[in-house]
Formats: C-alpha cells, sequence, structure tokens
C-alpha cells in the first residue's frame, strides 16, 4: 500500500486534491494485484494504470499551468521531469505484457509511486517555497 504522509502536503487545494488521488488510483492498482482471488484480473490491472498514467498526464498539466501563473521560475526544468517520466512510463508498454505478468506490473506501479513521492518532495516542494515566497 502506498500511505499518504502529512509531508506531502503543499498547502495549495487543486494540487493537494489531485496528489492525493494518484495514490488513491495508485492503491486501488495495488490492492487488485495482490487480490489472489480474482481470476484473469489482467485486463483489470492494465486498465487501471492506464487510469493511473492518464491521470497523472491530467495533473501534470493543472500544475503546469499554475506554474506558469505564479511565474515559476524553473517551469521549463520541472515540465522536463513530467515529460520524461510520463516517456517513461509508456515505454513499459503495460499492454504489451504477456498474461499472468502480477510481478512485472507491481514493478511498474512501484516505480509509477516511488517517482510520485520523490518527486512531490524534491521538485513539487521547491514550487511550494516559491510560491510562500511571494505571499
Ligand atoms: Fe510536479
Amino acid at each position: 500500500m502506498f500511505k499518504w504522509k502529512k509531508e506531502y502536503e503543499t498547502g495549495i487545494t487543486i494540487i493537494d486534491e489531485q496528489h492525493k488521488e494518484l495514490f488513491k488510483i495508485g492503491n486501488e492498482s495495488y490492492d487488485l494485484l495482490r487480490n489472489d482471488l480474482i481470476l484473469d484480473k489482467y485486463d483489470k490491472v492494465v486498465a487501471i494504470l492506464n487510469k493511473l498514467l492518464d491521470y497523472c498526464e491530467y495533473h501534470f498539466s493543472t500544475e503546469e499551468e499554475y506554474l506558469l501563473n505564479i511565474g515559476y521560475k524553473k517551469f521549463l526544468s520541472h515540465k522536463v521531469q513530467h515529460d520524461d517520466f510520463i516517456k517513461k512510463i509508456k515505454k513499459a508498454d503495460i499492454e504489451r505484457i504477456d498474461h499472468n505478468q502480477d510481478g512485472y506490473l507491481m514493478e511498474v506501479l512501484e516505480f509509477f509511486m516511488e517517482w510520485i513521492s520523490g518527486h512531490i518532495l524534491a521538485t513539487d516542494m521547491d514550487y511550494v517555497k516559491y510560491q510562500r515566497s511571494l505571499a
């Protein structure tokens, strides 16, 4: 399970809500993968991982719009991180994996969620500092 922590909070409502939603979808995916009672869960897991990726792209565009609005100086390098991450996840090509590759799907999911948490703590918190300095 991927636990939401207080330190992930940016204090910016829309961003926090979206970050929490990413954790929610990540955990739905995790629960499904760990549930041995569900047979033929492959399609469901792939669908939910795709939902996670879609939501992540949606979230990045919201965040980028916000960063442009506040005149964040490191906008471009932040956006490069988002773009590189999406590219990397797409390369994992979750739809082409053979059936019953739970281990691989779990690896993709863990990579995804670890990246998100690390990105929030290191990179997102930098614009939070910037935004607070404007107040
Ligand atoms: Fe970000």
